[in-house]
C-alpha cells in the first residue's frame, strides 16, 4: 500500500522550470516547510526507516540537507555532521598535511571533495575527526539529480584514513 503521507509531501514540492539556469527543472521544497504537518511527515518517514539501524551520524549536505538532517539525527539519536561548501568550515593555522600520507585532499583540519554539477563544479568539505572509523553514516539531502553531490559525499565519508588530526600531528597515524 502507498503511504498516504506521500501525497502531501509531493504536493509540497514546487517545480520551477529554468532555475537557476536555462534547462534546469528546480524542485523547490520550501512550500513543504510551510506546512508543519507535512514537514513532520517527511522527517518521520526517514526516522521510521532508519531508527534502530545503529546509525552513528547523519551527514547533511549544504544547504537543504541542513533542513532535514538535524531533525532526523535528533530523532534517531545520532550526531549531525554538516558537509559544507568551500571556505565555510573554520580551520586553525595547521600546516598542509597532505605530504605526510597518501590521502592528498586533506588540508589542515578539513577534507575536501570536488564534483561536477548540472550547472558547474562545486566542492564539499568536512571536518577531520567528525567520524570515527567504522561508524555508520546516513547521508541526507533534498534530492539527487546527476548524483555527483551524493558521490562526493560518499567519497568524503569513505576516504580511507584515520580521521584524527592528533594522530597525524604526534606521528602515530595508522593508515587503514
Ligand atoms: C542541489 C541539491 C543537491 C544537488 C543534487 O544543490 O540540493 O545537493 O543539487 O544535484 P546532483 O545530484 O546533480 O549533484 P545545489 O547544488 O543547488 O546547492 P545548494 O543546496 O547550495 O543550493
Amino acid at each position: 500500500a502507498v503511504d498516504p503521507r506521500l501525497q502531501g509531501i509531493s504536493d509540497g514540492i514546487r517545480v520551477v522550470p529554468h532555475f537557476p539556469k536555462q534547462g534546469i527543472m528546480f524542485n523547490d521544497i520550501t512550500p513543504l516547510l510551510l506546512r508543519p504537518g507535512v514537514f513532520k511527515d517527511a522527517v518521520d518517514i526517514f526516522v521510521e526507516r532508519y531508527r534502530g539501524m545503529a546509525i552513528a551520524a547523519v551527514a547533511g549536505i549544504e544547504a537543504r540537507g541542513f533542513i532535514f538532517g538535524p531533525a532526523i539525527a535528533l530523532a534517531i539519536g545520532a550526531k549531525f555532521i554538516p558537509l559544507r561548501k568551500p571556505k565555510k568550515l573554520p580551520v586553525t593555522a595547521i600546516p598542509d598535511i597532505c605530504f605526510y600520507f597518501y590521502c592528498t585532499n586533506v588540508k589542515g583540519e578539513v577534507i575536501s571533495e570536488t564534483y561536477v554539477l548540472e550547472y558547474g563544479t562545486d566542492c564539499l568539505q568536512m571536518h577531520v575527526g567528525a567520524i570515527e572509523p567504522g561508524e555508520r553514516v546516513l547521508i541526507v539531502d533534498d534530492l539527487v539529480a546527476t548524483g555527483g553531490t551524493l558521490c562526493a559525499a560518499i567519497r568524503l565519508l569513505g576516504t580511507p584514513y584515520i580521521l584524527n588530526l592528533k594522530c597525524i600531528l604526534n606521528g602515530t597515524l595508522d593508515p587503514l
